[in-house]
């Protein structure tokens, strides 16, 4: 039902995991203070996605600052041109080549590494390698790099918090990742089919005025988006598959590995928060929102609203997932969605031929609260047959 509450200390509520359980649980739309509200119901997080005046771009936006014009931070035409820029690099076509020619060559190395160990952070030892892969190679960024470009991208997760961490050491790091991104551009590939040969080709032919500076900013907004959240959400896979009842086996078919990931993604989704702005004074569920405010839509709360999943906090596959909604709706929905979920499946699938059984063997488990979620402080067993 939707209403308004509102809290006394926004800062320390939207520090906690699952802060929107601190709500009153008969509202859907919050005043937390003065042009601050959060949405956290299912029906009123996908409203709110989809309002044409909840948007995107916000000077005092601690990512537009920090990378510049780029897809996520923009609105209308411009966000329409970045996106017809990714739109070719991750296309059912392209997509269908990095699952037979790029993934198995990166997930083969991750499983044999795994397989027969124990794994205390799993997190920060492994989760990372396969995406990093994934995108570096996409970006056309010379394998050497990878490292590097892990360690100066994952403190940047913190930009797209709220309230927000922007530090001196997180503009030094988007400074030399751009610097980087812009030498390996000189470097050129061979094949001409990097990430920034094809936005540059697509922008060129399609007359797309966007400068280059914007195409870089881009290029590095992709990288997040593209490593980060896969990077949490195979550490939430792991977990899942090491605290589950049933039979590994099961996981090799391909019904049942889609129902898993569902099924995780509605539990685990990445993203937690959403921060856009009120373009305009208007209504979300009938609550009044005025101009400028900002609006925090909590993707999961919407994935744990007990009035859409019956039983929301137990891991059940073969649920109706009618209304989760991991990848965001509305104009800046993921674009990487399919890429994600055929990175998942692979991985999963590999995983459970080589591996007998996953379980997980200390959990103290907490979440991150915030951008780029996962379960942390726990060991799992890779064990073989
Ligand atoms: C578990 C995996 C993933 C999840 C749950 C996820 C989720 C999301 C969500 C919720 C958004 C909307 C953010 C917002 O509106 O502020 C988003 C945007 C985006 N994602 Fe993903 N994502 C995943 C993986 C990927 C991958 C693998 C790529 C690319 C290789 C990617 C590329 C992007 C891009 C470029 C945007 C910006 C779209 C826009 O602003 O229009 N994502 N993602």
């Amino acid at each position: 039902m939707p209403g308004i509450g509102t809290v006394d200390n926004p800062a320390a509520l939207l520090a906690k995991p699952h802060w929107y359980r601190n709500l009153p649980a008969e509202a859907d739309v919050h005043r937390l203070g003065d042009g601050l509200f959060a949405v956290t119901g299912n029906a009123a997080v996908q409203e709110a996605l989809a309002h044409p005046d909840i948007v995107a771009e916000h000077p005092l936006k601690a990512s537009a600052r920090a990378f510049g014009p780029n897809v996520l931070d923009a609105d209308g035409p411009n966000h329409r041109a970045f996106r017809s820029l990714l739109a070719p690099i991750l296309s059912a076509g392209r997509i269908a080549e990095y699952k037979q020619r790029l993934m198995p060559g990166l997930i083969s190395p991750l499983v044999d590494s795994i397989a027969g160990i124990e794994a205390d952070d799993f997190y920060n030892s492994f989760a990372h390698k396969v995406p990093y892969g994934i995108v570096c190679t996409i970006l056309g960024i010379d394998a050497s790099l990878e490292d590097r470009f892990h360690e100066l991208t994952r403190p940047l997760a913190r930009l797209l918090d709220y309230p927000t961490e922007e530090t001196d050491q997180t503009h030094a790091n988007v400074a030399e990742l751009l610097r980087l991104i812009e030498q390996q551009r000189a470097a050129r590939t061979a094949d001409g089919q990097s990430l920034l040969e094809t936005i540059e080709r697509t922008r060129d032919r399609k007359g797309i005025s966007l400068t280059d500076s914007e195409v870089r900013s881009t290029a590095l907004l992709f990288f997040l988006a593209g490593t980060e959240t896969s990077s949490a959400f195979i550490t939430s896979l792991v977990y899942c598959m090491g605290r589950s009842i049933f039979d590994l086996d099961e996981l090799r078919d391909n019904a049942v590995r889609d129902d898993f990931i569902e099924e995780v993604l509605r539990l685990y989704p990445p993203v937690q928060t959403i921060v856009r702005f009120a373009s305009e004074d208007l209504t979300v569920q009938g609550v009044d929102v005025p101009r400028h405010s900002a609006v925090l839509t909590s993707i999961a709360g919407a994935n744990r609203d007990p009035r859409v999943f019956d039983n929301p906090d137990r891991f059940r596959t073969g649920r109706s997932l009618k209304g989760s909604i991991p990848f965001a709706v509305g104009a800046h929905a993921c674009p990487g969605a399919m890429l994600a979920k055929t990175e998942f499946s692979l991985l999963i699938e590999k995983l459970a031929e080589r591996c007998s059984d996953i379980v997980i063997t200390r959990d103290r488990t907490g979440t991150e609260s915030q951008s780029f979620a996962h379960p942390t402080n726990f060991s799992v067993e890779f064990r073989t047959k």
